[in-house]
C-alpha cells in the first residue's frame, strides 16, 4: 500500500485537492491518500465551509500555523511539515497552486529525498513582485513531477529545462471543482435572497496585495466601483486581507455610504459560484476567476497587469487591464456598452483532470522515483 500526502492551505488550494482526493478514494486498494492542512487560512469562511461543501474529509493533519509575514508562515510551515514527514513517510507529496504553504511543503518534502509533485505547475505571470510568481517558479525548479492546466505551462517548463516525461498536461482539478459545485449553485438561493435579478449585477473580488495593500491604490479603484454602481449593482464579497484595509485607511464610506454596493462576508464556493454563473459580468484580480469565469462563459475583467493564465485571455472571455482608474473606465465603458468576447473551452478542462492526475501518479510516478 503506498501513501500519498497532499498538501492544502489557502482557499484555492481546497478546491484544487477536492477532485484529486475523490479520484485517489477510487484506488482506496492501492493507495492511501491523507489531506494535510497547514492552516495558512483557518477562519470558518476560509477553510471550514470548503471542506463540507467541497465533501473533502478532516485533514489527516492540522498544522495551525495561521497568519504572519511571509518568512513566518513558509518557516512555520516547513518546521511543522517536517515532523509529519518523519511521522507519516510518505511516498509521494502531492502540493497544488503558488501560496506560501506549496514552496514551503516541496522544499521540505524534496530536501527530505520524497518525490513532489506539483498540480498546477508551469503557469507564470513572469512578474516577481507577486509572491505568488516567486512560489510558482521557487516549487517547479525543486519538484519531480509536474501537472500543467494548459499548454503555456507545458512550454514554461520545458524552457525551464525541464524533460518532457515528467510533465503532464491534464487539464484543470479548479473546473473539476466547478462541475463538482454547480448543482448545488443551480439550487441555492443566494441571489434572490440579495435580492439580484440573473445578469443584473457584477461580481467584484478583490485581495492582490499590490491592489489593496497601498491605500492610494485601493481608494482609487473604490472610487472605479463607485462609478460603476451606477450602472449595475454590485456585489462585492471581501478577503480579510481587504476588509481590514478598508477600515485600517478609513475608506469604509465607499461601501457603507452606497446601497448599490453589497459588501458581504467571503462567500462558500457553493454560494460564489452561484453569484458568479449569473452575473453580468465581474471584476477580479483573483487567478483562478479567470478560469472558472472562462468555463461559465461570463466575461470577466482581471485588475492586473499581467496574467499567469493566458489560456484565458486567448480562450477564454477574460481581458487583462491594468488597475489604474482610465483603464478601468475605458474597459467597463466597453463592458457596459460594447459586445463582449465569445469563449470557447480551454482543451482538458472537462471536470476529469484529478482522475487522470491520480492515474498518472499511479501507473507513472509511485515506485519509479530518482532525484
Ligand atoms: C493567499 C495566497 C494567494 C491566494 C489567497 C486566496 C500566498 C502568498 N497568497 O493570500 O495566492 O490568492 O490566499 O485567498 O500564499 N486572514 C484571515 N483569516 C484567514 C486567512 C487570512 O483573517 O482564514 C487574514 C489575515 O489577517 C492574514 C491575511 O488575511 O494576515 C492575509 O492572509 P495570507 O494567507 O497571508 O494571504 P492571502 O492574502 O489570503
Amino acid at each position: 500500500m503506498k501513501s500519498i500526502l497532499s498538501v492544502v492551505g489557502a482557499r484555492p488550494n481546497f478546491m484544487k485537492v477536492a477532485p484529486i482526493h475523490r479520484a485517489f478514494a477510487k484506488h482506496a486498494a492501492a493507495v492511501q491518500h491523507k489531506i494535510v492542512h497547514t492552516g495558512q487560512h483557518y477562519d470558518y469562511n476560509m477553510s471550514d465551509v470548503f471542506f463540507q461543501e467541497l465533501q473533502l474529509p478532516e485533514p489527516a493533519v492540522y498544522l495551525g500555523v495561521g497568519s504572519g509575514s511571509h518568512a513566518q508562515v513558509t518557516a512555520r510551515v516547513m518546521q511543522s511539515f517536517e515532523s509529519v514527514l518523519l511521522e507519516q513517510k510518505p511516498d509521494l507529496v502531492l502540493v497544488v497552486g503558488d501560496v506560501n504553504s506549496t514552496i514551503a511543503c516541496a522544499l521540505t518534502a524534496v530536501k527530505m529525498g520524497i518525490p513532489v509533485a506539483h498540480v498546477e505547475a508551469g503557469l507564470r505571470s513572469y512578474d516577481r513582485a507577486m509572491p505568488e510568481e516567486v512560489n510558482r517558479v521557487a516549487t517547479d525548479a525543486i519538484c519531480n513531477y509536474a501537472f500543467v492546466t494548459e499548454q503555456s505551462g507545458l512550454d514554461n517548463l520545458l524552457g525551464e529545462g525541464w524533460v518532457r516525461e515528467r510533465i503532464f498536461f491534464v487539464g484543470n482539478t479548479m473546473i473539476d471543482s466547478l462541475h463538482f459545485a454547480l448543482p448545488a449553485a443551480r439550487r441555492s438561493d443566494v441571489r434572490s435572497s440579495l435580492g439580484l435579478e440573473p445578469q443584473q449585477y457584477a461580481l467584484i473580488t478583490l485581495h492582490r496585495p499590490s491592489n489593496v495593500d497601498d491605500k492610494a491604490q485601493l481608494k482609487a479603484l473604490l472610487e472605479v466601483l463607485t462609478e460603476l454602481a451606477g450602472h449595475r449593482k454590485l456585489v462585492l464579497p471581501l478577503h480579510p486581507r481587504t476588509r481590514a484595509s478598508i477600515e485600517g485607511f478609513g475608506l469604509q464610506r465607499y461601501l457603507s455610504d452606497n446601497p448599490a454596493i453589497l459588501a458581504l462576508e467571503p462567500q462558500s464556493p457553493v454560494r460564489f459560484l452561484a453569484l458568479m454563473r449569473e452575473a453580468d459580468f465581474v471584476l477580479t484580480d483573483s487567478g483562478g476567476i479567470q478560469e472558472e469565469t472562462t468555463v461559465l462563459g461570463v466575461p470577466c475583467i482581471t485588475m492586473r497587469t499581467s496574467t499567469e493564465r493566458p489560456v484565458t485571455l486567448t480562450l477564454g472571455t477574460n481581458r487583462l487591464v491594468p488597475p489604474q482608474a482610465e483603464a478601468l473606465r475605458r474597459a467597463l465603458h466597453a463592458m457596459l456598452h460594447e459586445a463582449r468576447p465569445e469563449g470557447s473551452l480551454p482543451p482538458l478542462w472537462d471536470g476529469k483532470a484529478g482522475e487522470r492526475i491520480a492515474e498518472i501518479i499511479l501507473d507513472q510516478c509511485l515506485g519509479k522515483h530518482k532525484n
